[in-house]
């Protein structure tokens, strides 16, 4: 993927046509980047299939390489060769280069203490809609054994010159990424590990899928356990991700607001269930097939809905940005309660000034018990609607916002220029192309 020229980090969108035609999505970004980290966990070679050109899988490779294993992509065919036979120490000065460029690095703590007995990692990364602190990592991290140094003023310095051990952990909140940390660190830790209140997000149930292909004891119980029990060693594995679920309602968003009708070659029914009841109920149709699912406006009022973000198999926070753009087209009130992070409708401030009529509040307008309430977060959203929207000047905030303000440029009547686009190749692959290839005016 070349580098970005901050001038040609912009994208001049002429919006007011349908969206029509077919995409395809490969691998889950939210799945790939981890299964690259476990695959440091042998000392084996591990073949990842099915991933896509985005800059996460660049950002982990890079990391992986600083590490001195051999990281050989090869974008076209969507695959992903590791061979961590070798591991060692990084320089601090060249992880540091990859600080701020994304959330990963701190899912490098546990194979990182299994193969080398200490880890650095940088400061972390990531879209900006919320604190998304680390504590629950770093307390998982305590429990199964690790000293954490955070003095270090260029990151987090951890060490386990004994080894890691099992232990009972209990999140206070199902968090994907404190679970994909246990997971990581747990399988070569010695004994058992008890962990309660774990997230069970599609992306971990194939990580799973995939430390147990390396030999890892994995068992999920249905109250959100996971029981681990450490084994001596893991080989490479041979796996294809399963697709991209945020990818692909994304452009099922997109069909949606723009009047438009999508095939969206890769997507599969199972996991966007939730999603998928809630396109039919604004009034959307889909139809699943072999290879995918195509979607689209079939005319007509769209209808308002009431929903809740929560952890799966709840409605998905990362599918709620593009949604939102649609339901600004849709007649009557629509609300939005946002209960994975606090700070998610960052993004509706330039679409009110397109046209739409969005309320924040504070308050939590949903049924769901949620950690904000009383606190000073506007984490819901009141949509009125349909409202024309007119095009405008955008600066993309952060991955999901970004690719949702796409939306809106296309929904709307006349030209956008949507500006820092580079970040929305952190997580869609290709997008200016697939947004040609579905007729888009973009330029
Ligand atoms: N949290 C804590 N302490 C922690 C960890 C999390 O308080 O130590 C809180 C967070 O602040 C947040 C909540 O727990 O309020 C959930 O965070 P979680 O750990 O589940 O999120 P994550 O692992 O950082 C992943 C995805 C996100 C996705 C969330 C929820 C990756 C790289 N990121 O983040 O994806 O929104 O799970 O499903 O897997 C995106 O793709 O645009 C994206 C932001």
């Amino acid at each position: 993927m070349a580098k970005v020229n901050p001038e040609n980090d912009l994208l001049h969108v002429v919006g007011g046509r349908p969206l029509h035609g077919t995409i395809q999505v490969r691998g889950a970004k939210n799945f790939v980047s981890k299964a690259m980290v476990a695959a440091l966990l042998a000392s084996d070679v591990s073949v990842l299939k099915n991933v896509p050109e985005i800059r996460d899988v660049q950002v982990v490779s890079d990391l992986l390489r600083l590490h001195g294993v051999g990281v050989d992509v090869k974008p076209r065919e969507g695959t992903v060769t590791i061979d961590a036979k070798h591991v060692e120490l990084a320089d601090v000065a060249d992880v540091d280069t990859l600080s701020g460029s994304s959330r990963i690095p701190i899912l490098f703590s546990g194979p990182l203490l299994h193969r080398l007995g200490e880890a650095f990692i940088p400061a972390l990364g990531g879209c900006r809609i919320g604190s998304r602190p680390i504590d629950f990592h770093l307390e998982t991290l305590r429990k199964l054994g690790a000293k954490v140094d955070k003095e270090h003023e260029a990151g987090i310095h951890i060490t386990a010159p004994d080894g890691l051990h099992g232990a009972k952990i209990h999140l206070p909140y199902p968090s994907v990424g404190a679970t994909e940390q246990t997971l990581l660190a747990a399988v070569l830790a010695k004994g058992k590990t008890e962990l309660s209140g774990a997230a069970t997000e599609p992306e971990i149930m194939d990580l799973v899928a995939v430390l147990q292909k390396m030999g890892a004891q994995i068992s999920v119980d249905v109250d959100r356990t996971i029981r681990i029990e450490g084994v001596e060693s893991l080989n490479g594995y041979t796996h294809t991700s399963l697709p991209d679920r945020i990818e692909a309602a994304s452009w099922a968003s997109a069909a949606l607001a723009t009047h438009g009708d999508i095939m969206v070659k890769g997507a599969q029914q199972p996991d966007m269930m939730t999603y998928l009841n809630v396109f039919r109920k604004i009034g959307g149709e889909f139809d699943v097939r072999d290879d995918g699912i195509r979607f689209w406006h079939p005319g007509g009022d769209l209808k308002p809905v009431a929903i809740e973000t929560d952890v799966h198999p709840g409605f998905m926070t990362d599918w709620q940005q593009p949604l939102v753009v649609a339901l600004t087209q849709a007649k009557g009130l629509s609300i939005v309660h946002e209960t994975v992070y606090e700070n998610r409708f960052g993004f509706t401030q330039p679409l009110i000034k397109m046209g739409a009529t969005i309320q924040l509040y504070r308050e939590c307008l949903g049924s769901l018990p949620c950690r904000f309430q009383q606190q000073n977060f506007e984490h819901s959203a009141v949509i009125f609607g349909p409202t024309p929207l007119t095009g405008r000047d955008i600066d993309v905030p952060d991955l999901r916002g970004g690719f949702s303000h796409l939306i809106a440029a296309l929904t709307a009547s006349g030209p956008s220029t949507v500006r820092g686009i580079s970040l929305i190749d952190r997580g869609y692959e290709d997008f200016r192309d697939k947004l040609a290839a579905l007729d888009a005016q973009i330029d």
